[in-house]
C-alpha cells in the first residue's frame, strides 16, 4: 500500500475578504448625499463653495475606503503565497500502485495524480504526433528517464481549475484515455495532455524526483 509522508503540517488559509460587498456599501452614502446637496441647495455662493469641498472630501473619502479595500485582499495574497510555498514536499511511497491504477495525493494543497501507466498506454502516448497537440509534449518531457510509466500532474484542471476524473477506479476518463473534466468537457490523452474542450494546456507536471526505486519527492 502506498503512503505519503508530509514532512511539516499544512498551514490555515488565510481568510479571504470580499472588497466588492465592502466598497458597494461605502459608495452609496457618498453618493446618495452628493446629490441631496445639488439638488437642495444650490443658490447662495457660500454654499457652493461648501458644496465643491465636499465633493472633493467625499471623492477622497471614497478613494481612501477604495484603496483599503483592494489592499486588503492584496496583503491577502502575499501572506498566502508565503505561506504556500513554506510548505514542505511530500515523498510518495508508489511501489503498490499497480501498472493501470492511480492515486490522489496532494501537495501544497492542490490535488496531485500519481499514475502508472500500462505499455499499451504509454504506447498510445509516445505515438503520437506532438505536433498536432495544443500544448506540444512528449510523454518523455513529462516524465523520468527510465519511469515513463509514472505519470505525474497536478489534478487541476487548466481551464477553471475543477479537478478531473480518471484518477480513481472506475471514474470517467475522457475520449484520450486520461483524465476527463466534465466542468466544461476538457479531455486529456495517457499522458495528461489536453486533447479536446476548452483547456489551452496538459495537466501541470510539478517538480518532482525518485529518490529511491519507488519512492518519489514532489516539491
Ligand atoms: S474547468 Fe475543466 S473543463 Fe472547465
Amino acid at each position: 500500500m502506498s503512503t505519503v509522508k508530509k514532512t511539516k503540517s499544512t498551514a490555515k488559509k488565510p481568510a479571504v475578504k470580499k472588497p466588492a460587498v465592502k466598497k458597494a456599501a461605502a459608495a452609496a452614502p457618498v453618493a446618495a448625499q452628493v446629490t441631496a446637496s445639488d439638488n437642495g441647495h444650490g443658490g447662495a455662493e457660500g454654499s457652493g463653495v461648501r458644496r465643491r469641498d465636499f465633493i472633493h472630501i467625499a471623492t477622497v473619502s471614497f478613494a481612501g475606503v477604495g484603496a483599503a479595500a483592494v489592499a486588503m485582499p492584496l496583503v491577502s495574497q502575499m501572506s498566502a503565497s508565503a505561506d504556500v510555498l513554506a510548505l514542505a514536499s511530500i515523498e510518495v511511497d508508489v511501489a503498490a500502485i499497480q501498472p493501470g491504477q492511480a492515486i490522489k495525493t496532494s501537495w501544497r494543497k492542490q490535488p496531485v495524480f500519481i499514475r502508472n501507466l500500462t505499455p499499451a498506454e504509454v504506447e498510445e502516448a509516445s505515438k503520437v504526433d506532438v505536433g498536432s497537440l495544443r500544448d506540444p509534449q512528449t510523454l518523455a518531457d513529462r516524465t523520468k528517464p527510465g519511469k515513463e510509466n509514472w505519470l505525474i500532474t497536478l489534478g487541476v484542471c487548466t481551464h477553471l481549475g475543477c479537478v478531473p476524473l480518471g484518477a480513481a477506479a472506475g471514474e470517467v476518463k475522457g475520449e484520450y484515455g486520461g483524465y476527463f473534466c466534465p466542468c466544461h468537457g476538457s479531455h486529456y490523452d495517457t499522458a495528461a495532455r489536453i486533447r479536446k474542450g476548452p483547456a489551452p494546456t496538459n495537466l501541470v507536471v510539478p517538480e518532482f524526483a525518485f529518490i529511491s526505486d519507488t519512492v518519489v519527492k514532489i516539491g
